[in-house]
């Protein structure tokens, strides 16, 4: 596989002509179908609380947003919605929180011992910065995989949005290395089009994903959040306008292929985010420029207009069982087939409605066989 220099990034970010970006996104495809298949992999995603004690300048839940009612689950309704994510077929859930003081390590260590003794599921956790001792323990209790967006790259503007961490916190970056070298699936990713985010940074994003080796990324359109000092407009990064780059739907397609092509084997989700600015076609889309991961809400639904980490969320009403239909539709809509593994990294899977009486619907191949 070519390599992409920094400059050729550059110049896909400012391409806009329709005929090259079709070269682009064809090139992404066939790429993401050599290394690992047409299966898209369904994590079902539990936002378990909104309570955060974080300013992120740009996020809803931020701490500092006293308009919106806090919900955490109880272990109960946890266990109930990984369940749920059995019965449905998935392979995966994923964890979600604020960074919430409340979501012991212990708490938590329970209720991932306890999914992975009942269930086949993979578990991935997504709950923020947290000490490299929480890291640990929850990885002994089972957890498979961990989520950190590092948002950008830019390290004046992670700043500039993020206030109030501590000068000798670890940054992103290096909680994302003591991730893996906990045995921890990795996964970091970036929103796109944040203001102060130049087109420059997102290269150097895209060259980020590749250097840390990470097992998934994760790209999604920066939608403003009115209740936000960025949203609002209160807070503008200083930047030239001709470097500002959009958090258009084109922008995150470039990104997703991008970072597909840097990165062959990683495990790429065409993000809510991206539905939520182009409801019909933005998860297809994405799944056709390079993305093989799609991550239906499990979250009960009473819950889910209080999880606003951005406003008008798709899928703020439909059910699990809705959202479970509505993809699996989507995913056969573009001729792929849905996983049936817990679609690790490195799990190349073929179709088992085809194959039905293959030995072994599952491939299991080793990364350096076909990551060429
Ligand atoms: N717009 C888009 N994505 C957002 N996130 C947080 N706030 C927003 C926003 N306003 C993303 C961040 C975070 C993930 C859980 O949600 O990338 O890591
Ligand atoms: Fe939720 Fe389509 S994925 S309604």
């Amino acid at each position: 596989m070519a390599q992409l220099s920094k400059s050729e990034i550059l110049d896909w970010l400012r391409e806009d002509r329709t005929g090259p970006l079709r070269e682009l996104y064809a090139r992404a495809d066939a790429v993401r179908k050599e290394s690992v298949g047409d299966a898209v992999h369904l994590r079902g995603l539990i936002e378990i609380s909104s309570h955060c004690r974080r300013q992120c300048m740009y996020c809803g839940l931020r701490e500092a947003n006293r308009d919106i009612e806090r919900y955490r689950m109880t272990r109960e309704e946890i266990e109930e919605c990984a369940r749920t994510a059995v019965a449905l077929g998935y392979g995966t859930v994923v964890i979600q929180a604020g960074e919430d003081d409340a979501l012991t390590s212990e708490w938590i260590a329970e209720i991932v011992g306890a999914i992975k003794r009942t269930t086949p599921l993979a578990v991935t956790l997504s709950l923020g910065e947290r000490s490299e001792e929480e890291l640990r323990a929850w990885r002994k209790a089972g957890a498979d995989r961990y989520l950190l967006r590092f948002e950008t790259s830019d390290a004046d503007l992670f700043r500039a949005i993020h206030p109030g961490r501590s000068r000798n916190a670890p940054d992103r970056l290096a909680i994302l290395r003591q991730i893996k070298q906990l045995g921890y699936e990795a996964g970091g990713g970036v929103m796109v089009g944040i203001p102060g985010q130049s087109y420059e940074s997102l290269a150097q994003d895209v060259l980020t994903f590749r250097a840390l080796d990470l097992d998934m990324i994760g790209i999604g359109p920066y939608i403003a959040h009115p209740a936000t000092p960025l949203g609002s407009g209160r807070l503008r990064p200083p930047i030239d306008p001709g470097d500002q780059a959009p958090g258009s739907e084109q922008m995150v397609y470039k990104m997703i292929a991008l970072a597909r092509i840097l990165c062959p084997t990683a495990n790429i989700p065409s993000t809510t985010a991206l539905a939520t600015i182009n409801r019909t076609r933005g998860r297809r889309q994405g799944l056709q420029v390079g993305a093989n991961v799609v991550m239906p809400n499990l979250t009960p639904v009473r819950y889910r207009p209080l999880y606003q980490i951005y406003p008008a969320k798709a899928c703020i009403e439909e059910s699990a069982t809705d959202c479970n239909q509505c993809l699996r539709g989507q995913i056969r809509s573009i001729n792929r087939f849905p996983g049936r593994s817990t679609g690790g990294r490195g799990e190349l899977e073929v179709n088992a409605g085809v194959l039905a009486n293959a030995a072994s619907p599952l491939v299991q191949l080793q990364e350096k066989s076909y990551g060429g």
